[in-house]
């Protein structure tokens, strides 16, 4: 049972500012993200009365839609996806306040007409030349549309001009380098917001509230007292229709560069000075700087990839990876990826970080567990085999929360132990913490907070931990060689191996 005390603690992150009013242009308007998850969570925003109501919103896309059309699938999506469109008018009010703008990325044309439009929504609106560029498309599209805005005077305004670039940022080092060259030729990176839903999640910064906000657990985060880290992000869902995109991506660009090493930096940070954004993203940079794979010589004792075949999932049959929609039957790409890191500073040397994340797996959850190292000696004999070692649990999702588990005296004339875990769930609170992030992001976006954006030297530093492994698995392979694991099983057993290799085993969830 936890009860609420009335908390001082001020976290810059979060202020109850307004932002000023602007456009948000978002290209890929057409898609999947703006109508299930953008146009949604601006909705969120406008009817929690958190943006102003001169707040425009401008889809563009290549297909030859009308503003009306465009409002009506944003319609659509605000009711599928998100609670509904709530009190009477505020519809047809924010309905009032979307455009949209056919164009194609590398038409120079295209950037005249929508630039001709944001004039005059300025006029008409009350936008005061503000303006954010949300690049919700196909990746390979990032560069060209960069450059496009660029040439066209569209990102020239360091203060008014904001640029935000969903993930994956390349697909490997060279290209992340390469792309980073592109936005700062045209942009300051004050302007710039790599987007990691992960950081949106309410669990996840609560991360940096619980390391930096007690003082009780900071003593104990280091080598002196932690036996190791396990990060765990794993998901029910398979391929779906994304195989276009996951071919050429797989769990390890799809998930590890990015969101499970986010929660790694955000666990392995010392803390930063303040929680401005660079503060926080200068300490993230310098943990991925100490960071490397445990054994890259042997790589299979430091990354284990792993492809789902046919099994079960809720009693229900579901096709193996390589019978997925538009998957290769000879594809090697990983839909499951295990890598075991080490951090070479004073912090962490000798602490094995895991990192484990699949699709298909039996249960989606995400969680962070730090296990503390046994106790010197046993005096006590254990209700089960072995006595447990504390284990300090956060999950991310579902049911977020808080777990410390600890030995306690069974009941009776011995001295024996047994483990019982201490819990804080969210929904104690009474509200639902979000994990959907995108308002939050936006919102941050709009006020010109880059603390939860990836800056351009640590999404290279990231890439950088990860090249020894891509380096190998991006070579043609059999696709035999690559281990299995039945949908709606856990690992592979080569990913059990990586970690009873230590003598140690992967947290049943
Ligand atoms: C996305 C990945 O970034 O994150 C998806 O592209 C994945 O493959 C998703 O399913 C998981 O996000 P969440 O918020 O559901 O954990």
């Amino acid at each position: 049972m936890v009860t609420f005390l009335e908390n001082p603690l001020r976290v810059g992150l979060q202020q109850q500012r307004m932002p000023e009013p602007q456009i948000i242009v978002i290209y890929g308007a057409s898609g999947d993200l703006t109508q299930r998850k953008l146009v949604p969570a601006l909705y969120k925003l406008r009817k929690e009365r958190r943006i102003p109501p001169e707040t425009t919103i401008v889809g563009v896309a290549r297909r030859d839609w009308t503003h009306d059309y465009f409002r009506e699938q944003m319609r659509q999506g605000i009711e599928e996806f998100s609670d509904g469109l709530g009190p009477e008018g505020l519809w047809q009010d924010f309905s009032q306040c979307l455009y949209y703008c056919s164009g194609d990325m590398d038409n120079p044309e295209s950037y005249q007409k929508l630039n001709n439009l944001l004039t005059e929504l300025d006029e008409k609106r009350g936008t005061r030349g503000n303006r954010i560029f949300y690049l919700s498309v196909a990746p390979k599209f990032f560069a060209e549309g960069i450059k496009q805005l660029g040439n066209a005077g569209m990102l020239e305004d360091q203060y008014k001009h904001r640029l935000v670039i969903e993930k994956p940022f390349g697909r490997d080092l060279a290209s992340a380098q390469s792309l980073n060259r592109v936005v700062q030729k045209y942009c300051h990176e004050s302007q710039v917001y790599r987007i990691d839903h992960y950081l949106g999640k309410e669990t996840v910064q609560n991360l940096l509230v619980f390391r930096f906000a007690n003082a009780i657990f900071e003593p104990l985060w280091n080598r002196r007292f932690v036996d190791h880290v396990q990060i765990t992000v794993a998901e029910t869902v398979g391929v779906e229709d994304r195989a276009g995109y996951y071919e050429s991506s797989g769990a390890l660009r799809d998930m590890l560069q990015n969101h499970l090493m986010q929660l790694f930096c955000l666990t392995a940070i010392e803390p930063p000075n303040a929680l401005d954004a660079d503060s926080l993203r200068t300490e993230k940079v310098k943990v991925l700087q100490a960071t490397r794979l445990a054994d890259v010589q042997n790589l299979h004792r430091s990354a284990v990839r792993g492809q789902y075949s046919a099994g079960w999932m809720k009693g229900k049959p579901v096709s193996g990876y390589h019978e997925e929609p538009g998957v290769n039957p000879e594809s090697t790409t990983p839909t499951y990826v295990a890598v075991k890191f080490m951090v070479d500073n004073w912090r962490w040397q000798g602490v094995p970080f895991y990192l484990r994340t699949g699709k298909r797996m039996p249960k989606k959850v995400s969680e962070i567990s730090i296990h503390f190292r046994e106790v010197p000696s046993r005096m006590f004999p254990s209700a089960s085999q072995q006595m447990g070692s504390n284990i300090l649990a956060m999950r991310i999702q579902p049911n977020e929360g808080i777990s410390l588990r600890f030995e306690v005296k069974m009941p009776g004339a011995e001295f024996r132990t047994r483990s019982v875990d201490m819990d804080f769930t969210y929904g104690s609170f009474g509200i639902a913490a979000t994990s959907d992030a995108y308002d939050r992001l936006l919102l941050d976006c709009m006020m010109g907070d880059q603390s939860l954006f990836t800056r351009a030297d640590e999404v290279e530093a990231a890439w950088q931990v990860v090249t020894p492994v891509l380096s190998v698995w991006d070579a043609p392979a059999d696709p035999a060689t690559v281990p299995k694991y039945e949908a709606g099983t856990w690992e592979p057993a080569e990913a059990e191996l990586l970690i009873n290799q230590d003598a140690r085993r992967w947290r049943r969830l």
